[in-house]
């Protein structure tokens, strides 16, 4: 009888979660998307061939469950993508819309990782939280909050794989860090989509592709390797400078698109 190999994808309903999804079950696991959409999860669901787990993961509590529903089946893989972004002026942007955010992005990621790990360092296994490229620079006007959120991501992840790493421990975690990818992120945040945002399959494949490498830090496509390697040389001034205005073109593009569709 096969083995049953069970890899838990929260946003698993859409965008990079659903494609994840798609490429672990291509290697033999089985899926299961997490998000709140019952709807959306069960069309990702029926391309994948995976389970489905409603949850919202703004809720501590329903994290918890989620642990509680899984920790006796052989989770051998944790992909914590589930995340979105809020746009605006940091004067201006909701506070409830901020603290929804860095519940998903952050508590969600943290609460999970905290749970599922002491069961992976018995019987081996891999977490891989999806940051961004924006958890690797020093800031993001307009999107101040959400860049905070993945810096968070990016930091607490590797200050553990670091303890597992000399603890020589059999669990793998990992953080991902893609820059624009062409997702349902944009319209969610508000924002007209980046110019040459990568194709989901692809930044998925690179994903998997870096876990099973283990690496720490996975930074995909050449022009996110550049930035990152900008960051870390250049003044931050010059990057947030640089950053202020990307940003500012994002939210214009889409104020440029309500007055074209007005008229
Ligand atoms: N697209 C990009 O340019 C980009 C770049 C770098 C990093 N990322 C990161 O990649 C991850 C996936 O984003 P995406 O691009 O695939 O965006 P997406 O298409 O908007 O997908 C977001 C996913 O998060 C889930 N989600 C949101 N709030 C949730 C909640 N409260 N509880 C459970 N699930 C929730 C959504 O499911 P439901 O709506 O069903 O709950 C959906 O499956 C995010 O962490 C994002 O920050 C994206």
């Amino acid at each position: 009888m096969k083995t049953e190999k069970l890899a838990l994808i929260t946003g698993g309903s859409g965008g990079l979660g659903a494609k994840l999804a798609c490429e672990l079950a291509k290697k033999g696991y089985q899926p299961v998307l997490v998000g709140r959409s019952e709807e959306r999860l069960r069309a990702a669901a029926m391309d994948c061939g995976g389970e489905i787990f409603v949850c919202d993961l703004s809720k501590r509590e329903e994290c918890e469950h989620l642990y509680e529903a899984f920790r006796r089946r052989p989770v051998q893989i944790l992909i914590n993508c589930a995340g979105f972004g809020v746009y605006g002026s940091f004067a201006a942007t909701s506070l409830d819309e901020e603290m929804e955010m860095a519940a998903v992005n952050c508590m969600a990621v943290h609460v999970l990782t905290k749970l599922f790990l002491p069961d992976m360092e018995r019987r081996g296994g891999s977490i891989l939280n999806v940051a961004s490229s924006a958890g690797l620079v020093p800031g993001g006007p307009y999107m101040a909050a959400y860049y905070a959120t993945k810096a968070y991501v990016v930091s607490l992840t590797r200050g553990i794989e670091e303890e597992l790493r000399a603890r020589r421990s059999r669990a793998y975690v990992g953080a991902f860090c893609p820059g624009p990818v062409n997702t349902g992120f944009f319209d969610r945040a508000g924002i007209s989509a980046s110019v040459g945002s990568a194709d989901p399959d692809k930044t998925a494949r690179a994903a998997i592709r870096g876990m099973e490498k283990r690496k720490s830090l996975i930074v995909p496509g050449a022009s996110n390797a550049m930035t990152y390697f900008a960051a870390r040389i250049l003044p931050s001034a010059l990057i947030l400078a640089v950053n202020r205005r990307i940003q500012q073109k994002k939210g214009q593009g889409r104020e440029d698109a309500k007055e074209e569709k007005k008229r």
